[in-house]
């Protein structure tokens, strides 16, 4: 349980907030590189609660920009994206991605006016087939995080994303909170198809994770970057089974992967679009092969964590990512496969996640009850308001600007009952 206050503090992002301000310390994934062509379509974003636009120059050149122009404030969508940089269609003021104006064609060429326009603009960098941003306050940014999956090649990762229709905080608990899998994922019946064959796959013969032990003992160990969360289960020959998740801060989680001898990896970033929507960046990588067709098929087919069922798209910011299943149709929910089959009848492990995450409204943490189970939940929160409280109130950088601090795995091992799990 949380106050009030807690509450509000932890789940604000906007600018000057607690947490939107320890948020525009990291950089923070934007949208896909390739869904900016060269001299392309402008695409609107919105994170931590501003409006952006998205462009690629004609040169190569990423730039993202305040959305409403600086002179009489026409949205900059519809502007044209010309070099070295874009220009307002209603008076043709023109800007780098600097944030420089260039040229204001509709003022006496000696006017000195441009000289005084700062539009709103964030530097932007590509690596792992996105394009991050910094919207923080230091003239030099911290380098990219040296996330495994953004330094493989293209081949060993897959990439997608959904919206969510809720505060990040309760979609990132989701992702820390190893006791809900074999509840909301779990089955009733090992027969069921997708499941069926997750366990054919679970090479150690542990089965799937949504079938184990409901009740594992859990505890969290601190890291340089965040938290390992541990969920413990009985195993045979005098073994521990551990299945070890990632949160480092502030927006990254990463699930053990199934067990097995040559799993997938899998990685979320919670990125807050305002107080009450998200994008779920979802990732799945393998640290030293290409994934293979069936691999791919699979998470295009939007299984596993990936939901990749779109409705049609708008051109709002990320209205290309809004999953058909919605609370407007419950889901896409199949109510008999609920109650002959699985736990939960929705569809999909991420469209789960996203409907009960959702369910969870604007979630009031004074109303909850926290068990001994959702210990890595409470340590998250305490991660987050540490390090934003550090921030604020003695300039203490947060941790996790160094970036080879983000070269870390999740895991599940089988360890002898003795030996330290950490
Ligand atoms: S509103 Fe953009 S140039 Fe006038
Ligand atoms: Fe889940």
């Amino acid at each position: 349980m949380l106050t009030a206050e807690d509450n509000a503090q932890l789940t604000r992002v906007g600018p000057g907030t607690l947490i939107g301000d320890l948020m525009r310390q990291y950089w923070i994934p934007v949208v896909l590189s390739s869904e900016l062509a060269p001299g392309g379509r402008v695409k609107r974003v919105r994170i931590l609660g501003e409006d952006l636009v998205a462009f690629r120059g004609p040169s190569g050149r990423v730039g993202l920009l305040g959305e409403f122009c600086s002179h009489r404030r026409a949205s900059l969508y519809f502007g044209r994206n010309e070099e070295p940089g874009l220009r307002c269609v209603y008076h043709g003021w023109q800007y780098e991605p600097s944030g420089r104006c260039i040229d204001m064609p509709n003022e006496r060429p000696e006017s000195s006016f441009q000289d005084k326009i700062v539009h709103p603009a964030y530097p932007c960098a590509e690596r792992g087939g996105v394009v991050w941003t910094y919207m923080g306050p230091a003239s030099v940014p911290p380098g990219l995080p040296e996330l495994e999956w953004t330094l493989v090649p293209q081949a060993q990762r897959f990439v997608s994303k959904f919206w969510q229709d809720c505060n990040y905080l309760q979609a990132l608990e989701g992702g820390v909170d190893p006791a809900h899998i074999s509840f909301l994922h779990g089955i009733l019946d090992a027969a069921d198809d997708g499941l069926r064959r997750a366990l054919d796959r679970a090479a150690a013969g542990f089965g799937f994770a949504s079938q184990l032990e409901r009740t594992p003992h859990i505890e969290v160990a601190e890291t340089e970057t965040g938290l390992l969360i541990g969920a413990r289960r009985e195993a045979p020959a005098g073994q521990y089974y551990w299945r070890i998740t990632r949160y480092l801060l502030p927006f990254h989680t990463m699930p053990p992967p199934e067990v097995g001898s040559d799993p997938v990896l899998h990685s979320h970033v919670w990125i807050p679009i305002d107080d009450d929507h998200l994008v779920n960046w979802c990732i799945s990588w393998h640290p030293t092969r290409a994934l293979t067709e069936d691999e791919q098929a699979e998470f295009r087919a939007g299984s596993s964590i990936h939901a990749m069922e779109y409705a049609p798209a708008t051109s709002e910011a990320y209205g290309d990512i809004r999953p058909i299943a919605s609370r407007s149709n419950d889901y896409l929910a199949d109510w008999e496969a609920q109650r002959t089959r699985k736990f939960f009848g929705v569809p999909g492990v991420g469209v789960q996640d996203k409907a009960i995450t959702e369910s969870q409204g604007r979630y009031d943490r004074s109303l909850e009850h926290l068990g001994r189970a959702d210990v890595g939940i409470i340590r998250v929160r305490k991660c987050l308001l540490d390090a934003a409280i550090a921030l604020r109130t003695r300039r203490v950088p947060p941790p996790g600007l160094d970036p080879a601090s983000y070269r870390v795995r999740p895991a599940s091992v089988l360890l002898p009952k003795e030996a330290p799990w950490v």
